[in-house]
């Protein structure tokens, strides 16, 4: 095999000095946890999908959005931020935020980079759904790789109006409109009302469904390339308000690249671990890829609405080690890789790295940063000593690669 070259589902790819994937994160491609029958993921997937095959109906009753749960991860950069509009130096762009296999290809950072090909394949409604990947810090609500759902309803200026009397004199769009807070543009404000209400309509009825009838819902503004006005929902939650998802009406520029010149959009983006985290009573994002059957088993059911409500087996005792080191001084350290290298070296034991303290030595204006890792195995208690050998080749390895000098 060629060491320029990287085989992932099947496929190969060159790889380059952008190339920052992993192989704990090359494990995960292909597990496909939103489909693996009984698993949490996948009934709170089938919740959803039903909600919608439910609420929107063709004239014929046929359901009017289609399903896309089975696309490739991989991804070029034009998919996942140009043909969304995000601008040349956004953050998330950055080497720091995303798994990349080379420059131009990376793991995708959010299911909306499939969204410009769907509609210029001619779709009007569609949900997709899959893995996503982002560089992040470690907790038992962050890992590196999660799921989200994404939807895209697209109407034609006489679906929207056909109910309306004197719709004669109802647009879409306007000539030479300003862009203000609550409306692209080239949208008239009429319009753009109309889709808020059927958007919010929609996610809220959908919280309902999840968290029954009586839960509190609350809309944020928010800002996302490629959406304009944009929300998030916030669901109140076991005593605190939860962020669920992100929507906002279609940036009309992408509907026109995409040849759905007559349309306008909605869409919104959804994680499925906080939701099925909060809705299962599920203590850690770590055991959604346990194969531990004393989990699994607790899912399986044959109804996604089935009221489920995870026990954990047993709670096995953390371990916390320390590690300083001093930075190098050509500013070429960053967090994120030394938390792959700790997740690389520790794979799943590494429950939480945290910053503990930094500090700039006043004389020798060096920099150093001390982390606590937390470790805790998910099925039996780890001795000291295993723990001790991780971190010692922890150590060893950041030394060699982040150019760190531990203390
Ligand atoms: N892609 C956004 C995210 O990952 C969510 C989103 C999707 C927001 C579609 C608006 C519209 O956070």
């Amino acid at each position: 095999k060629n060491s320029n070259e990287l085989v992932l589902l099947g496929q190969k790819y060159a790889t380059d000095d952008w190339t920052n994937v992993t192989p704990s994160i090359i494990t995960k491609l292909g597990r496909n946890l939103h489909v693996k029958q009984y698993h949490p993921l996948s009934l709170l997937r089938q919740r959803i999908v039903n909600y919608f095959y439910g609420q929107f109906r063709s004239k014929s009753g046929t359901p009017s959005f289609s399903i896309y749960d089975n696309i490739c991860p991989i991804v070029t950069v034009s998919q996942n931020f140009d043909s969304l509009l995000v601008p040349k130096d956004h953050p998330s762009r950055k080497k720091t935020d995303c798994y990349f296999i080379n420059q131009d290809t990376l793991l995708r950072a959010h299911m909306t980079a499939h969204q410009a090909e769907l509609i210029s394949m001619g779709l009007n409604n569609f949900l997709v759904i899959g893995d996503v990947y982002r560089r992040d810090e470690i907790d038992s609500t962050h890992y590196p790789v999660f799921h989200q759902v994404d939807a895209v309803r697209l109407r034609t200026s006489d679906e929207i109006f056909c109910n309306v009397n004197d719709s004669e004199s109802l647009k879409l769009f306007e000539h030479r409109g300003i862009e203000s807070a609550e409306k692209q543009g080239c949208h008239t404000l009429e319009v753009v009302k109309i889709m808020e209400q059927e958007l919010k309509n929609t996610l809220i009825s959908l919280a309902q469904v999840i968290f029954g009838k009586d839960v509190r819902c609350r809309w944020i503004d928010q800002y996302f390339p490629f959406t304009h006005p944009s929300w998030e929902l916030e669901v109140f939650y076991n005593d605190k308000w939860l962020e669920i998802l992100g929507c906002g009406i279609m940036r009309q520029e992408i509907l026109q690249k995409s040849g759905a010149v007559d349309r306008i959009g909605w869409a919104f983006g959804l994680g499925l671990e906080r939701l099925a985290m909060c809705l299962y009573n599920i203590p850690d994002i770590r055991l959604f890829w346990s194969n531990d059957a004393g989990f699994l088993n607790q899912f399986k059911v044959d109804n996604p609405n089935a009221h489920i409500q995870y026990k954990p087996i047993s709670i096995y005792p953390s371990c916390t080690n320390d590690i300083s080191f001093w930075l190098p001084q050509d500013g070429s350290y960053s967090s994120q890789d030394f938390y792959d290298i700790v997740r690389e070296i520790g794979g799943d034991i590494i429950e939480q790295i945290l910053l503990k303290d930094e500090f700039t030595h006043p004389k020798i204006q060096k920099t150093s940063h001390c982390y606590s890792i937390v470790y805790r195995h998910m099925e039996r208690t780890l001795t000291q000593r295993t723990v001790n050998e991780i971190h010692n080749q922890i150590g060893k390895t950041v030394a060699a690669k982040l150019n760190v000098i531990i203390r």
